[in-house]
């Protein structure tokens, strides 16, 4: 078992269990067992997939877990939060996602398979910092037409709920959206989409 951290954005942390699952491929030799259900370090960070349980998420709510040694977040987009998304795509870089830091089924408004779940990479395309989740509307800090984002700490870039980065600001791309899949309606793989 591994832990994920849950991120409410008002800087509280819960922690819920999540099982990795994969690894049998990575290492191309014999693997015990146990090693399909719990990879080792070694085969994690050669990028076995990880299996999330999504079925406590609430809209609205962030959490985060690690594959292949970065920090990957899983946001419940609320209707409100993705009814805005069109909004903020004057003031984006690349807001029909033509770069290519997606899989092609998440060029999209939402750079997601369902509108309600985004799954991205936690590090900010500049020099990789992780940005924090900044839910909040129209903050002092970040203007009053801020509807929720992502901003790095570390040089000021900005990046909308659907991980597409603004305009003048240092980082050059949207985060990257890595591959992911359904296993079922509460279940979701990261790390392979065949
Ligand atoms: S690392 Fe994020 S703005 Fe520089």
């Amino acid at each position: 078992m591994s832990e994920q951290q849950v991120d409410t954005g008002r800087r509280r942390f819960l922690t819920v269990a999540t099982s990795a699952v994969g690894g049998v491929a990575v290492a191309g030799v014999a693997t015990p067992f146990l090693m399909s259900f719990f990879p080792s370090e070694r085969a994690k960070a050669a990028g076995a997939p990880v299996e999330v349980d999504i079925s406590k998420l609430e809209p609205g709510q962030k959490i985060n877990v690690e594959w292949r040694g970065k920090p990957v977040w899983l946001l419940s987009r609320t209707k409100q939060q993705i009814a805005d998304l069109p909004k903020n795509d004057p003031k984006l870089v690349d807001p029909k996602s033509e770069v290519e830091q997606q899989p092609k089924y998440c060029q999209n408004e939402g750079r997601s398979i369902k509108p309600e779940l985004l799954v991205a990479v936690g590090i900010c395309t500049h020099l990789g910092c992780s940005p924090t989740f900044r839910p909040d509307l129209a903050p002092a800090d970040l203007g009053p037409e801020w509807l929720g984002g992502f901003y790095c700490p570390c040089h000021g870039s900005k990046f909308d709920l659907a991980a597409r980065v603004f305009k003048g600001v240092p980082a050059p791309k949207n985060l990257e959206i890595p591959p992911h899949k359904y296993l079922s309606d509460t279940r979701l793989l990261i790390g392979d989409d065949k």
